[in-house]
């Protein structure tokens, strides 16, 4: 007889990163007999994979791990880790600001979670937050159950050594890492089988991408794209200073690599970006996205800002905000710089809060005025949608366009997967509704009532 499942939470907070990562920690943990839950009173381990960008994102965990320790009073067998960039950061102090957690484990070491889970068993309270030479992903077995998704995540680089003033990736992830061309080739290979049409690959700087044999993003695109039933690439995050002729020349040549760009800028003031340590100027960024454009002229830019680091005055953001006009983004996120321990800006002069929020303020709304006349453009157009989930309506899928937009339109549940053509018909803040006009290599069928 064999012993029942025992039960496996997580939960992920941070970015497409941590995603990924916890895809793999549970395929691995499958191997050990562990089975997923989607509720944390089921579980016998929860893992909580977490994210330290910003003051916030840190906070989260410890207040879910104040919930959590209600769980455990109750049922004193439940094991609870704490993996990712929290862990990295804080390593021990987790563990000695709350008694509940078991184990501690960073983003480099996933590999070791069964051991660290028998150490736990035999009396431990293990922290493992080192940099091991492997790469944990050769040691991390591969999910090849039939994917629920038709679009999914792949890693291909991890880690950053770019050291902007603000930013704490360069020490929760490490050293910039590029995994071999060959593994990921046979990896995506694995995922296309298992019915995954669009791949993401992931980087905590992307398109600096470059493996032992000296393989490029550019390179590992086109290998890539010679699968067969890979109808999408998109990549992301991509820093402005590895944004090579190569790659810009492949958004214009190769059709799989979808027209939806994520480079942050983060401040349009040249001031302000040498305080960052972000080694370019709001002029090298705009001539860029010039050159992009040339390469690609429907190319959907989207960004990251930081409003209020110290130093920023009033003329500095207006810098920024002239730099959005000119740049016109599809999308964007901005956030209120967040001090960030063992950072070099972390020292500096902070601006007031209330004089950070009002220019989120002023620069959340000129981006969403951005984002609605971008959605806006798409109406009447017919564009290719990767359908991929079932709407909120009955009868309803949502999909993705090229430009990253969701897409609402009627369709078959056994539609995911299949990539039709759709007309446009109206605009929301975040969402197009369609009607269906054609199945990709099926005649045209009469267009499907609106949504
Ligand atoms: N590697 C990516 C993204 C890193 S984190 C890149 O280089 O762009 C995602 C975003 O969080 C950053 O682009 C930045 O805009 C924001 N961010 C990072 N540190 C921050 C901080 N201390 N305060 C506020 N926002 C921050
Ligand atoms: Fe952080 Fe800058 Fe590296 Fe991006 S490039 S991860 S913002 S240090
Ligand atoms: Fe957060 Fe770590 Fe990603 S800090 S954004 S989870 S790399």
């Amino acid at each position: 007889m064999t012993a029942p499942a025992k039960k496996l939470f997580v939960k992920t907070y941070g970015c497409q990163m941590n995603v990924y990562d916890s895809e793999r920690m549970t395929a691995a943990l499958a191997a050990e007999g562990y089975e997923a839950t989607a509720t944390p009173e089921d579980a016998d381990l929860i893992l909580l994979n977490t994210c330290h960008i910003r003051e916030k994102a840190a906070e989260k965990v410890y207040s879910e791990l104040g919930r959590l320790k209600r769980l455990k009073a109750d049922r004193p067998a439940l094991r609870i880790g704490v993996t990712g960039c929290v862990a990295q950061a804080e390593g021990a102090e987790i563990i000695a600001r709350s008694p509940a957690v078991d184990l501690v484990v960073g983003p480099q070491a996933y590999h070791r979670l069964p051991a660290l889970i028998a150490r736990r068993e035999a009396g431990e309270r293990p922290v493992e937050t080192d940099f091991p030479e492997e790469d944990k992903f050769d040691h991390l077995p591969q999910d090849r159950r039939a994917r629920r998704a038709p679009a999914a995540f792949l890693t291909v680089q991890e880690g950053c050594d770019k050291f902007c003033a603000f930013c704490v990736v360069p020490y929760t992830r490490g050293a910039e890492v590029s995994r071999p061309a060959a593994r990921i080739v046979a990896e995506a290979g694995a995922l296309v089988e298992r019915g995954v049409v669009e791949i993401t690959l992931l980087g905590q700087n992307v398109n600096a991408y470059r493996d032992a044999d000296g393989v490029t993003l550019a390179a590992l695109v086109r290998r890539l794209a010679a699968i067969e039933g890979l109808a999408r690439i998109r990549y992301t995050t991509s820093h402005p200073t590895d944004m090579d002729d190569a790659l810009i020349a492949a958004h214009a040549g190769e059709a799989k690599l979808m027209p939806f760009l994520h480079l942050p800028v983060q401040s349009g003031s040249d001031r302000v970006l040498k305080a960052m340590n972000r080694k370019h100027r709001a002029e090298d960024y705009l001539r860029l996205v010039e050159r992009i454009r040339a390469a690609r002229p429907d190319m959907a830019l989207s960004g990251d800002f930081i409003v209020g680091f110290p130093g920023e005055t009033e003329a500095d953001f207006a810098d920024t905000l002239a730099l959005v006009e000119a740049v016109g983004y599809a999308q964007a996120y901005s956030f209120a710089y967040s001090p960030r321990p063992g950072t070099p800006a972390a020292g500096r002069e902070p601006v007031p809060r209330d004089v950070s929020t009002e220019r989120l303020h002023r620069l959340q709304a000129l981006l969403a005025r951005q984002q609605a006349a971008f959605q806006a453009a798409l109406v009447g157009s017919e564009l290719p949608v990767l359908i991929e989930k079932p709407g909120r309506l009955a009868g309803q899928m949502v999909g993705r366009s090229p430009y990253l937009n969701a897409v609402h339109l009627a369709a078959p549940a056994d539609a995911a997967g299949t990539i039709v053509t759709a007309r446009i018909v109206s605009a929301e803040t975040n969402s197009l509704g369609a009607e269906r006009v054609a199945i990709r290599g099926t005649s045209a069928k009469p267009p499907g009532p609106a949504h």
